[in-house]
């Protein structure tokens, strides 16, 4: 009973803490054990830990995904000013609970930790994200993300079971799902541009139509699908440009 009266407050107090602690109005962050409590340096991943960075997530190049079995976000940081962030989830629909979206997506860049306790994460240019909505009028396609995100704080402390425990609060406040720490050393594609195109957002379906077609074309079974899509990427980014939809 007096334990967990006294963990109540503890916790409480970390709460208030935590809270306190996002605050990026004031400065300098003093970076020591109660602020975190190891380096960020490492892939962290949330929940389930089925959504983790690297080359098992996605391929930046073919514009694919390998589906996780359930949702997540991963975050992976190097000790040279890197970022990646893996993301799944599914948004439902107030209006029509039949009507969930799926989204997942994948970007990468430079980040740095602010003196003010923020951190600015500015991607390269080449992530992606894939949304399938059932309801919509077009209800599978690829669409680049580019989006430079901040985060107004950031705490690791040490869960007695689980270890180091990464708490980030996104632009107003609201956290992140905590992330554990699932390696010291980042889990990561190669920090740099990896696919240059200027797509913008092009439909599953005729993806993998221009793959069949060069398949049925070219029997010898040496198709080169990389180069397939990316003249496809290629098409949508002119004709997107041009202000033709690229939707099917
Ligand atoms: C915190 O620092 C970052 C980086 O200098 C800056 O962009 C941001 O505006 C600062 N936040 C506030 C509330 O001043
Ligand atoms: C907390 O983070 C800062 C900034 O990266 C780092 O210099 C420091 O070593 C970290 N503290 C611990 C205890 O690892
Ligand atoms: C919810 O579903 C309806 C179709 O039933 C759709 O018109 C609407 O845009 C959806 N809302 C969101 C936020 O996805
Ligand atoms: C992506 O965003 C970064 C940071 O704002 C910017 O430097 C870069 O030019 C953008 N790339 C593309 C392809 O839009
Ligand atoms: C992107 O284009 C630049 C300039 O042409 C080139 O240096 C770079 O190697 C290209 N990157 C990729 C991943 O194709």
């Amino acid at each position: 009973m007096i334990l967990t009266s006294l963990l109540t407050v503890v916790l409480a107090s970390l709460a208030q803490l935590t809270v306190a602690q996002v605050d990026d109005t004031q400065g300098p962050i003093l970076y020591d054990l109660a602020h975190n409590a190891t380096v960020i340096t490492g892939t962290w991943t949330s929940g389930s830990k089925a959504v983790v960075t690297g080359e098992g997530f996605c391929d930046p190049v073919k514009l694919t995904f390998t589906y996780p079995k359930n949702t997540g976000v991963s975050f992976s940081f190097s000790g040279d000013g890197h970022y990646e962030i893996a993301r799944y989830r599914f948004n439902g629909n107030g209006s029509d609970p039949t009507c969930i979206t799926g989204v997942i997506g994948w970007v990468h860049g430079t980040y740095t930790l602010n003196a003010n306790g923020s951190i600015w994460m500015r991607p390269f240019g080449d992530g992606f994200q894939q949304i399938q909505d059932p309801c919509a009028a077009v209800s599978n396609f690829i669409e680049t993300y580019n989006e430079t995100e901040y985060y107004k704080g950031w705490r690791i402390f040490s869960d007695p079971n689980d270890g180091p425990k990464l708490h980030l609060y996104q632009f107003d406040g609201s956290p992140v799902a905590p992330l554990f720490q699932v390696s010291t050393t980042p889990s990561m594609f190669p920090t740099k541009l990896l696919r240059n195109d200027t797509f913008i957002s092009v439909s599953r379906r005729s993806l993998e139509e221009e793959e069949e077609d060069l398949a049925r074309r070219d029997s010898s079974a040496t198709v080169d699908r990389r180069l397939s899509i990316s003249g496809v990427l290629g098409a949508a980014g002119l004709l997107t440009a041009a202000g033709v939809s690229m939707m099917l």
